[in-house]
Formats: C-alpha cells, structure tokens, sequence
C-alpha cells in the first residue's frame, strides 16, 4: 500500500546556520516549525569564539521562537586563533549553555571563513582539547587553500580532504569525535561507509545535496539558490549519496545546512555561498526518501541519528508529514523589508518544483 501520512520524532538539524538581527528574527520560526533541537553554526559576524557570546546568542535565538513553540537551540564555537582550550573546557560542562560541538571552516572556503585556520591539521592545542574533553569537532571538510599556498579547485576540496587531511587527523587524534559536514562526493561517502562509526565518527547530509547536481546548478544559467559550499557535484555523487540513504546506517543523519541570504547577495555580482532550506528541509528529506524507495529510513536519519552522536535522547514529540504536492511561491521577508529566496521558490528555483510531503 503507498504510504500517504507519516508520524515520526520531532527531527533534530545538525547544521543550521540563523545569524542574526533581523534574518534570524525572520529564519529562526521556519527552523523551528520543524526541527524541535538545532546544532546552531558559530560563522556569525563577528563569529562565536567564547562560551559567553556563544550565551548570548542563544538567548537572541531563544528569543525568536515564536511562543507556543520548544526549541532548544545546540550552541558551538569557531574554531578561530582566538578559541582558547580554556574557554572550551568551561563550554564543556556549562550549565546554561554547554558547547556540543567546535567547528572548523578552512580559511577562505565559504561564508565568513575568514576566521578559520588553512587546516585543521594547525590546530593542535585545540583539537588535542577536543579530544580531552569529548566535544565533537564539526568539520567543514573541504581543502581550500593547499600546504604550498596555492588555491585548490573548489571541485576537489572535498576530494582532498578526505584523501589527506582526514586520515592524519584521525591517526593523531584517535579518540577524537568527529562530524564530517554536508557530504556530497563518491570519495566521502565510501570513506564514512568504511569508517563511520556511531558516536565517533558520523557525517551529516544536506538535502540540496541529495536533490541536485551540478547539471541543475547549471541548468539554463548558473542558478544563484543552489550556490552553496561544498559546490552541488556531479550526477554520480548524487546518486551515491541516495544511494547511501537506503542503506540507513546509524552514524549518518540531517545536517541541513540552511545559509540564509539577503537577495542583494545571492543575485549579486559575487553570489554568496549558502542554500536556504529551512522553510521546507523536512519535506525536501522525505521528498527524496519517497523517491528512493527509504521512507522506512527516514526517522533515524531526521530524528534518532543525530540526537545519538550528541548524547541526547530523541525527541518525545512527534510531527506528522502527509503526502500533498506543494510549492513555495514567497521569500522570506525580514522585519526591515529584506527578501530571502529559499530553495524550490516558484520563480527563482529551476521552476515548476513541486513538492510532495507537506507538514499536517
Ligand atoms: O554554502 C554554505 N553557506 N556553506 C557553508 O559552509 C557556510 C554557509 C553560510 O554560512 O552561508
Ligand atoms: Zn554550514
């Protein structure tokens, strides 16, 4: 029988980017219409580097949820020269606002990288921190910049990250826990099926990886709404990410990355890296696990797995989805009058998208 209704655990988003002021006053409700608990990314401006910023911002965000409404938002430092061990170990233990999670953006690579270190691999007193104290490092697992200085095709970040930077991380840091970022290459996804292991090492997926490629990302000119770091990949390293889905294993779960930008900088002369999604992440999820056939998948991946590698339980709420096509015709327009193009829009999207699992 075609399943038409589905009621799973309120989902967890491992990755979620809200900034602040007026666009996360404007995000932070589409967020938390559907994911009842948040790993909240630090590459705000300025970024997140102490336990006390990373408080007050969740109080911003607190704040922004629409009453009626639970949602507790799961805070994390950047990984800047100015993170000390220190501050981490007070992180690890906070009452109000413990720290889940570190994260490392290459230098350079994606929005507001400036901050970050060239590699990982720099960052000795911190990682070696990480790996006293349990926090996970979440990384953006790209090499952008190489050890001679020289950029590196954004095509074959990944790639390289995984063949080098991943495996001497691992080697020196064995008790480490680490959160490979939105996955999107054959490279990646073979490595996480062969080393992947719940609680230690895990990867997120985003679903504009799971839904596109780089033929959409170019389809009659180069679509603005799915320019996002790590770049949208071949065909290929699609379907072997779908493919990954099916198979359901417990260290791989929703990081949705939603990047919110204003209008003035996604159709700009420089187009910023990010993929708004939060206005439909979990229909887009269990879109493309209808279409692959993994449906049975889905609650694991949106609302067990993740929780698991945080040492949470999942969520005692459940969402209901149900199966109804549906498009998104409208940005989201901020308290200043700012406008926001999520993915799958009407005009700006690849056109006709529809989706079809709506929230009951
Ligand atoms: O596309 C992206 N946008 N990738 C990132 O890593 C950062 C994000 C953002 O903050 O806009
Ligand atoms: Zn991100």
């Amino acid at each position: 029988m075609r399943t038409t209704t589905l009621t799973i655990r309120r989902p967890f988003d491992a990755h979620v980017h809200l900034r602040t002021g007026s666009t996360l006053r404007a995000v932070t409700p589409c967020t938390t219409a559907r994911f009842g608990r948040a790993v909240i990314m630090p590459n705000t401006e300025p970024p997140i580097e102490t336990v006390a910023q990373a408080a007050l911002y969740k109080k911003e965000i607190l704040s922004a949820v629409p009453s009626g409404q639970s949602f507790d938002p799961l805070m994390t430092l950047y990984l800047t020269k100015n993170l000390t061990p220190a501050d981490i170990e007070k992180g690890a233990t906070h009452d109000v606002c413990k720290i889940y999670g570190v994260k490392s953006y290459p230098f350079g690579a994606t929005t507001n990288s400036q901050y970050g270190f060239r590699s990982i691999l720099e960052a000795k007193d911190i990682v070696r921190t990480l790996e006293e104290t349990g926090i996970p490092l979440l990384l953006h697992g790209e090499v952008h910049v190489n050890e001679q200085g020289e950029a590196e095709d954004p095509y074959d970040g990944e790639r390289l990250f995984i063949a080098d930077t991943l495996p001497r991380l691992l080697e020196s840091y064995p008790k480490l826990k680490i959160s490979l970022e939105h996955i999107t290459t054959i490279e990646a996804i073979e490595f996480m099926e062969k080393n992947g292991e719940s609680g230690k090492l895990v990867a997120t997926v985003t679903p504009h990886h799971l839904l596109y490629d780089r033929r959409h990302a170019f389809s009659g000119g180069y679509r603005a709404l799915l320019h996002c770091k790590p770049l949208v990949k071949r065909h290929e390293d699609r379907e072997r990410l779908r493919d990954m889905m099916k198979k359901g294993f417990p260290f791989v779960y929703a990081g949705t990355d939603s990047a919110p930008h204003p209008e003035s900088k996604k159709f700009s002369s420089c187009c910023a890296f990010g993929v708004f999604n939060a206005p439909a992440a979990v229909e887009l999820y269990a879109h493309v696990f209808d279409d692959i056939g993994a449906l049975n998948k889905l609650e694991d991946f949106l609302s067990v797995n993740g929780p698991r590698f945080f040492g949470l339980a999942p969520d005692i709420d459940t969402i209901k989805l149900e199966k109804k096509d549906w498009h998104i015709t409208e940005p989201i327009v901020t308290d200043e009058g700012t406008r926001i193009f999520p993915i799958y829009h009407a005009i700006h999207g690849l056109g006709n998208e529809v989706m079809r699992w709506k929230i009951a």
